[in-house]
C-alpha cells in the first residue's frame, strides 16, 4: 500500500502524533514517519522519541533554526520532494508549528489529502504565528480533527464543510494517560524539592520573551514569589538565549531553580506534583486541567477556552502585579473546582484511525 505520512516537527508535536503513529502501525499501515527538524536539541526532540516510544525517523529533513519565511520555505522544498518520491494517500499533520503549514501546503497542492489533528482551535490573534498556521493548514485539510466542541464551532463558523470535521477528542492526552504510571520523584530529588512545595513556570511565546521590559517584569514576579515558594523553571532555547541578550539577571538569593528543557516524563513528573503552574504554553493548560492542577497562563487569550471553562486554567496576561495577585489567590484558596472534558480519555488515537482506516486502501 502508498504510505501515509506522519509528520512532526517541533516539540508540541512528538506528544500528539507518537499514540496516532502507533495505533497506525498496530493496523498494520504503512505509516512513514518524516521529522522536518524544526526542532532538533537532544531535550527538544530526541528525549520525545525514546520517551514516547517512536521509532528513530523513516525521513529527516533536518531544516534547524530560521526566520519563519526562511524555516517555511525549506520545510516545503524538502518535503515536496519526499511525497514525490513516495506518493503517500494521505500526509497527517498535528498542532499549529511552521512544519505544520508548510506540509499542509505542500500536499494539498500535489493533490495528496491532508488530515489535521487538533483542528479548530483559535485564539482570534493574529500576531500569533500559530493562529496564522492553525486557520490556514485548517482551510486546506480534508479531515478535521478536533479536540472539544468549541473547535467544531469555530471551525463551521469559518465555512468549512461538518462533513469534514471529526470531533475525536485531545490526543496530548493520550500520551499523558499512558505515561502517567512512568512518572516518578527522582526530579523532584534531584531539583531538591518536595511534592506541593514548589511552583512551575515555563515560558517561550515571543509576545513573553522578545521584549526586554516585559521578559524583565515576569522574572521580577518570580523573584518576589521565589521568596515564598520556590519556582522550577526549564528554560526554552528561544528563552535562555533572550534572557542573555537583554542581561536579565534573577536575584541571587531568589529560590529560582533554573534547568535545561526537560524531557517528557521528567517534566510530567513536576507537573503532577506541584502547587501551581505559570506559562504560556498551548499544550501545558490542557495537561494541567486534566491532572487538576491549578494553571495561570501569561497571555491575553487561549485558542484552548474550555480549559478555563470546565478545567483548572485561568487567563491573567503578562504584568508583574496580576502575576503575583493571581499567584497569591490560588495559594490562599486550596479546592478549584474543575471537570475534564468530554473525549480527554486517552483513546484519541483510536478514534482517529478508525477514520483514518476506513480512507486509505
Ligand atoms: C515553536 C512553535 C511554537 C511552539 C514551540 C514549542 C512555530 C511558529 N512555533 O516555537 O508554536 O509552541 O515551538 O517549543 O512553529 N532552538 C534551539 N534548539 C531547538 C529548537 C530551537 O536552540 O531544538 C532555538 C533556536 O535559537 C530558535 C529558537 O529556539 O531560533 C526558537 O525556535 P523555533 O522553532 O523558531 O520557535 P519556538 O519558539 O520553539
Amino acid at each position: 500500500m502508498r504510505p501515509i505520512i506522519v509528520v512532526v516537527g517541533a516539540r508540541p508535536n512528538f506528544m500528539k502524533m507518537a499514540p496516532l503513529y502507533s495505533e497506525l502501525k498496530k493496523r498494520n499501515l504503512n505509516a512513514l514517519l518524516v521529522h522536518t527538524g524544526q526542532h532538533y536539541d537532544q531535550n527538544m526532540s530526541n528525549i520525545f522519541f525514546e520517551e514516547l516510544g517512536m521509532p528513530k525517523p523513516d525521513i529527516y529533513l533536518g531544516v534547524g533554526s530560521e526566520t519563519h519565511a526562511r524555516q517555511t520555505a525549506k520545510i516545503m522544498i524538502d518535503f515536496e520532494r519526499v511525497c514525490i518520491e513516495n506518493k503517500p494517500q494521505r500526509v497527517i499533520v498535528a498542532g499549529d508549528v511552521n512544519s505544520t503549514i508548510a506540509c499542509a501546503l505542500v500536499a494539498t497542492k500535489l493533490n495528496i489529502p491532508v488530515d489535521h489533528v487538533e483542528a479548530g482551535l483559535r485564539s482570534f490573534d493574529n500576531t500569533m504565528p500559530e493562529e496564522i498556521n492553525r486557520i490556514l493548514t485548517d482551510r486546506i485539510s480534508s479531515l478535521l480533527f478536533t479536540p472539544s466542541k468549541d473547535a467544531n464551532t469555530n471551525l463551521i463558523n469559518e465555512g468549512i464543510n461538518p462533513n469534514s470535521i471529526k470531533l475525536t477528542g485531545n490526543i496530548m492526552i493520550d500520551s499523558l494517560v499512558s505515561n502517567l504510571k512512568k512518572t516518578n520523584s527522582k526530579i523532584l530529588k534531584k531539583l531538591n524539592i518536595k511534592e506541593k512545595q514548589y511552583i512551575l513556570v515555563t515560558l517561550h511565546r515571543p509576545s513573553n520573551v522578545d521584549k526586554k521590559d516585559v521578559l524583565a517584569d515576569i522574572v521580577s514576579a518570580l523573584n518576589q514569589i521565589s521568596e515564598k515558594i520556590p519556582v522550577v523553571f526549564p528554560l526554552h532555547p528561544r528563552t535562555k538565549n533572550k534572557m542573555k541578550e537583554f542581561n536579565i539577571q534573577h536575584n541571587n538569593n531568589a529560590r529560582i531553580i533554573f534547568t535545561e528543557p526537560l524531557g517528557y516524563l521528567d517534566f510530567l513528573s513536576l507537573t503532577k506534583n506541584t502547587k501551581l503552574v505559570l506559562t504560556d504554553s498551548g499544550g501545558i493548560q490542557e495537561e494541567t486541567t486534566a491532572l487538576g492542577i491549578p494553571c495561570l497562563t501569561l497571555r491575553e487569550n487561549t485558542e484552548r477556552p474550555i480549559t478555563v471553562k470546565e478545567g483548572t486554567n485561568k487567563i491573567i496576561g503578562n504584568t508583574k502585579s496580576r502575576i503575583i495577585e493571581e499567584f497569591n489567590y490560588v495559594l490562599s484558596n486550596e479546592s478549584q473546582t474543575y471537570k475534564i472534558p468530554r473525549l480527554w480519555d486517552g483513546k484519541t488515537a483510536k478514534r482517529i484511525a478508525d477514520i483514518i482506516q476506513r480512507r486509505v486502501n
